[in-house]
């Protein structure tokens, strides 16, 4: 199939057997990327508070709500961290979801300063007592989830292994500002960070994008799309998912319609169109421009005018 991603790229094989950890954590790191961060209060047995970022992280399911985050041995000495520490002594944690507005504190946050000194005071936020669990919470961000731990599972005990915490969420605060019209976070609101690779970050509010979900009864899969179509040079994975979306082929009448639409427009035009011809790319740009604005019937008909074999 043509597509604009290519399909003769050189890959370089690569087995993490063998490989030093710190660049087994950095091509992990780098690749499974961007990662929401969590930001993760907990107390010792002596009520010390301890805050800090977490990106190995995420929401694991719904009924019972989970979510899970990891703070990894040190890579350098198989240290465990405060964090990790505190929650063997005390199984609760307050989960913050990080915005944009927050991510130079959140860092800060990150630091390794000394056991028992409070990284809330550190990096200048604002600690609200919670409703369930021990660890306060952060004021400023918008979303705060109190959770009990349910369950520590080590993954290994040498330096880079992770320890998922496995945390169920039995009370939450939600900012009414960051919320849509259903009580949901909306993305351009709540404008949160992930953590990819070495100090890169991503933004969600400003890249972000919709893609329908996948057509509830099946869509016709690119397969069904005419041959001309999947070949077509310029044509993109993307374009070709979409109108493969749509339920099924349009029926003749619709075809005909936009054929006789299309010889309208170019009059001069040969016909039948064959593959290749400067006909069938006028065709192909008139698809793109459709499908473009989003109207995806009408591109679709246009798709399925009949295209001969390349002469
Ligand atoms: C955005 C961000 C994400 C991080 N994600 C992780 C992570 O998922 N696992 C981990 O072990 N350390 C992670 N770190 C590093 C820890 O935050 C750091 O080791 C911190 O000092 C741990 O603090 P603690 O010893 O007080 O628990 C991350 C750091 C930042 C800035």
């Amino acid at each position: 199939m043509s597509n604009q991603v290519p399909l003769n790229r050189i890959f370089r094989e690569w087995d993490p057997r063998g490989q030093a950890t710190a660049t087994v954590q950095q091509i992990l790191q780098s690749a499974v990327a961007p990662r929401p961060v969590a930001l993760v209060s907990t107390v010792n047995a002596q009520g010390e508070v301890n805050l800090s970022p977490f990106s190995f992280f995420n929401v694991f399911s719904a009924d019972p709500p989970v979510l899970i985050f990891s703070p990894a041995r040190r890579v350098r000495d198989g240290s465990t961290k405060h964090t990790l520490d505190n929650v063997m002594e005390v199984p609760e944690v307050v989960v913050q979801v990080v915005p944009y507005a927050l991510v130079e504190q959140v860092s800060l946050a990150s630091a390794e300063y000394p056991s028992g000194v409070n990284e809330f005071t550190k990096a200048g936020l604002t600690a609200l007592p919670s409703k369930r669990v021990q660890p306060p919470r952060v004021a400023e961000s918008p979303v705060q989830f109190e959770c009990k731990v349910l369950e520590v599972k080590p993954l290994g005990q040498n330096g880079g292994a992770g320890n998922l915490v496995i945390c169920e969420v039995i009370y939450a605060h939600l900012a009414e500002d960051v919320l849509d019209a259903n009580g949901v976070p909306d993305p351009r609101a709540l404008d949160p960070v992930a953590r990819l690779g070495g100090d890169w970050y991503s933004r969600a509010a400003g890249a972000l994008f919709e893609v329908p979900k996948p057509n509830r009864h099946c869509g016709m899969g690119v397969d069904a799309l005419p041959a001309w179509l999947q070949q077509q040079p310029g044509i993109t994975g993307n374009l070709l998912g979409r109108l493969g979306n749509l339920s099924a082929p349009p029926d003749a009448s619709k075809i005909l319609e936009a054929q006789e639409r299309f010889r309208a427009l170019h009059p001069q035009g040969s016909f039948p169109l064959r593959a290749g011809d400067p006909g069938c790319y006028v065709l192909f740009q008139q698809i793109l421009q459709l499908a473009e604005k989003g109207a995806l019937d009408e591109a679709l008909a246009l798709a399925f005018v009949p295209v001969g074999d390349a002469s």
